[in-house]
């Protein structure tokens, strides 16, 4: 594949559940440097979509390649080494309930690494500072505040300083307050420590404050994609009806 320099490049990507088409040659290259918001309403596969992207997720058919390198034909453990370059943000947090935060951002460092307890402490700590979540090391997940989780998950999606970072759906769920923390929160990350990236949201404010490009997932395809003001002037009458919410619950 192309895309010299790219992290992340996909084309013409198809996937079905039992006969059930849900992306039907969806191709995207992400360039280095920028957030890409990828919007569309429920069920229209932007999680499977992002599962596809970081390797999670086998594709039908079509390519997809992690720097430069195609992972759709890769063995697992070939692709662990790339996926390892990556951070994702899942959905629902997905935090290990039984492991305290200071236990579930370590996580990946105990997995991945051979650093010092010393050094783990220091990174976790550094991490959760800069979610907003210094002095929670002994809470477990059910003592957090949804806002709080998600702040968690991405600490852990962080932690191993990944180049390019995958969220899906980070402020879905979550009240105003803590939407906005979490919104803000993402849109400083990227003037620091990920300034690569792939979210997926539903919110169109949240994806104007973030990205550099959007996309709207319709039908399989991406509708349009271009910069929020592109977005805006879209030809698409796709795109015009999602951003008029008239495609956001399907
Ligand atoms: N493992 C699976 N097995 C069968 N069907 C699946 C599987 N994963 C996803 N689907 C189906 O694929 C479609 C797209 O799902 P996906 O979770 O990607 O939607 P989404 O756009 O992320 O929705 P939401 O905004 O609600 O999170 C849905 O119809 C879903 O039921
Ligand atoms: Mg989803």
């Amino acid at each position: 594949m192309s895309a010299p320099g790219s992290p992340v490049e996909v084309r013409e990507v198809w996937k079905a559940f039992e006969q059930k088409p849900v992306l039907c040659g969806v191709s995207f290259a992400l360039a280095k440097g920028t957030t890409l918001a990828v919007m569309g309403g429920s069920g229209t596969g932007k999680t499977v979509l992002l599962r596809i992207v970081a390797g999670l997720l086998r594709p039908d058919a079509g390519q997809v390649a992690l720097f430069g390198t195609r992972i759709d034909t890769m063995r697992e453990e070939q692709m662990l080494a790339l996926r390892r370059r990556t951070g994702f943000v899942f959905q629902g947090a997905a935090l290990f309930d039984s492991l305290s935060v200071f236990e579930n951002v370590a996580f990946p460092l105990r997995e991945h690494t051979s650093l010092s307890l010393g050094d783990i402490t220091d990174r976790v700590h550094r991490f959760l500072s800069l979610v907003g979540l210094p002095g929670t090391d002994g809470l477990l997940p059910a003592a957090l505040s949804g806002g709080m989780r998600k702040r968690v998950g991405i600490a852990r999606a962080l932690v191993m300083e990944p180049e390019v970072v995958f969220f899906d759906e980070p402020t879905a769920g979550l009240d105003p307050t803590n939407a906005r923390l979490v919104s803000e929160l993402i849109a400083k990350l990227r003037a620091g420590v990920c300034d690569t990236a792939i979210v997926v949201t539903h919110d169109l404010e949240f994806a104007e404050m973030v990205a550099d490009q959007m996309a709207i997932l319709h039908q399989g395809r991406f509708a349009d994609v271009g910069t929020p003001a592109e977005i805006r002037r879209s030809t698409s009458h796709d795109v015009q009806r999602f951003l008029a919410g008239e495609l956001r619950e399907s």
